[in-house]
């Protein structure tokens, strides 16, 4: 993670959901991106970098209560404000994992997101503008890929610089993302271009939100 966001996170957590802008702008790509993935009902599905949670009433409502919804993030702060999320609307089917995910040990926290025989259980794995706060963001990637089942459906949403007619909002683009700590020359959905099968592309807002599903091909 870049130097000074995790202590953003740390003592913004509270009001993250707040200050976001969720409804404007970043809540339409979330959508997208959800709505791409062909979630199924009792699906596990693993958010990277999950925050708050604002990825959980989405999944919830494809995967069901008999899914579960897998969060990793490396701020207490954020975890636990997606455990209050998660107990307001009495999901009890959401697991929250403390880790930095560009080092985590895929053995030393897959037990509760494998099968007996260690086979990740995750059919669907996502970041939403987490990878590309993620440092070096490719190592964390490789660490979604691991942490998800052969044939998983992958989802990257993030960042860029608008284009076309909004590229003139480009400075503020890049102001909201040194805010959060998101690196917006990044592009960390090309690491699903590279490895993933099926790949769909789809934007929002100008080309600003950049969102990318594949399916992780099987033989891997
Ligand atoms: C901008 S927030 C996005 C949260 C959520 N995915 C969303 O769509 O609202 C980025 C999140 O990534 C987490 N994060 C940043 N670097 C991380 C890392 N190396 N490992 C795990 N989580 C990280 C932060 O703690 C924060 O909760």
């Amino acid at each position: 993670m870049k130097r000074g966001s995790a202590e953003k996170y740390t003592a913004f957590a509270p009001f993250y959901d707040l200050l976001s802008a969720e409804h404007p702008v970043y809540g339409a790509g979330r959508r997208r991106l959800i709505e791409s993935l062909a979630v199924r009902a009792g699906d596990q599905a693993l958010d990277l970098g999950c925050g708050t949670g604002l990825n959980f009433a989405l999944l919830q409502r494809r995967a069901g209560p008999g899914g579960v919804i897998v969060g990793i993030d490396r701020s207490a702060q954020m975890l636990a404000q997606a455990r209050k999320r998660a107990d307001r609307h009495g999901w009890d089917n959401v697991i929250l994992i403390r880790a930095d995910a560009t080092t985590l040990v895929p053995a030393e926290i897959s037990e509760q997101i494998t099968d007996a025989g260690g086979r990740a259980l995750s059919r669907v794995g996502l970041a939403t503008y987490a990878l590309s706060l993620m440092d070096p963001w490719e190592r964390a990637w490789e660490k979604l890929w691991q942490l998800t089942s052969p044939d998983a459906q992958l989802g990257v949403l993030d960042m860029q610089r608008p284009t076309g007619l909004s590229a003139p909002l480009s400075p503020l683009a890049r102001f909201a993302c040194r805010l959060g700590g998101a690196d917006i020359e990044a592009h960390p959905w090309t690491g699903l271009e590279r490895d993933c099968a099926h790949v769909r592309a789809d934007s929002a807002r100008g080309g600003h939100l950049q969102v990318r599903v594949g399916v992780k091909p099987r033989k891997t």
